[in-house]
């Protein structure tokens, strides 16, 4: 199954997505990661650290047609060019994702950039709009993950609240700030699973939201 990381720039995308291909694949999953931005971020930490799975570029308005899928018990990530300036990227991959997940920090500025941003289109517009291109002709289910997360502050449980009011499902789920965080891109992952990552496979799984094991 494809899962697409979808959100406007530097909200997290590619670190989360590292995260969790090493998480899935501790959890036994096989893993393949895609990059399709760009930038290829993924792909230099990929080149640098040496992940135990693969990463294919594909940063195109062909990715739908272009990816091939590991297979039914496997697990395809991709870290979609960001929004803003490369819908057309993120319009292919929404043809063939299964799950979207917009990735974001609790605060006001990301709220407004993945809900009402000024100069492009929101992101819920963006995956409702891929039903019209899916054989289904409906659209991925789409959930928000919180990641930069600080304790104790209140912004959290009112953008938790206003992403209800707008329908998003949020993961109960959510990726602290944490400097090792921050520092991940670029170095090789361990123990992936025995963190929020490991928790959030838990809570995909748990949900329904992963196709099998
Ligand atoms: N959980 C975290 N804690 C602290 N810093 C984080 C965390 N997650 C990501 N960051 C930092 O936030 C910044 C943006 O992260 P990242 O590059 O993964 O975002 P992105 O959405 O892929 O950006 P772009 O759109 O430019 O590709 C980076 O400086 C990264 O190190
Ligand atoms: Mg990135």
């Amino acid at each position: 199954m494809l899962i697409a990381n979808i959100s406007p720039r530097s909200m997290g995308k590619t670190t989360d997505t590292g995260l969790m291909g090493h998480a899935f694949h501790e959890a036994g999953y096989p893993v393949k990661l895609w990059d399709a931005d760009e930038s290829e971020h993924l792909t230099q930490w990929f080149e640098l650290a040496g992940f135990p799975f693969g990463v294919e570029k594909n940063a195109s308005a062909k990715f739908a047609e272009e990816y091939t899928p590991l297979g039914d018990s496997g697990i395809d990530i991709v870290d979609v060019g960001h929004t803003e300036n490369h819908p057309h990227i993120a319009d292919s991959v929404l043809k063939v994702a299964d799950l979207a997940i917009i990735h974001m920090e609790p605060s006001m500025a990301d709220y407004q950039r993945v809900h009402q941003p000024r100069t492009s289109t929101p992101i819920k517009t963006m995956v409702g709009r891929s039903a019209f291109d899916r054989p289904s002709r409906t659209a991925p289910p789409l959930w928000v993950l919180l990641n930069r997360v600080r304790t104790n502050v209140r912004s959290e449980k009112q953008i938790r609240d206003l992403l209800a009011d707008d329908d998003y499902n949020v993961f109960t789920v959510k990726i602290p700030v944490l400097d090792d965080i921050k520092q991940a891109t670029g170095f090789s992952v361990e123990n992936a699973a025995r963190g929020p990552f490991g928790e959030l496979v838990t809570e995909m799984e748990s949900r329904g939201l992963i196709k099998s094991a």
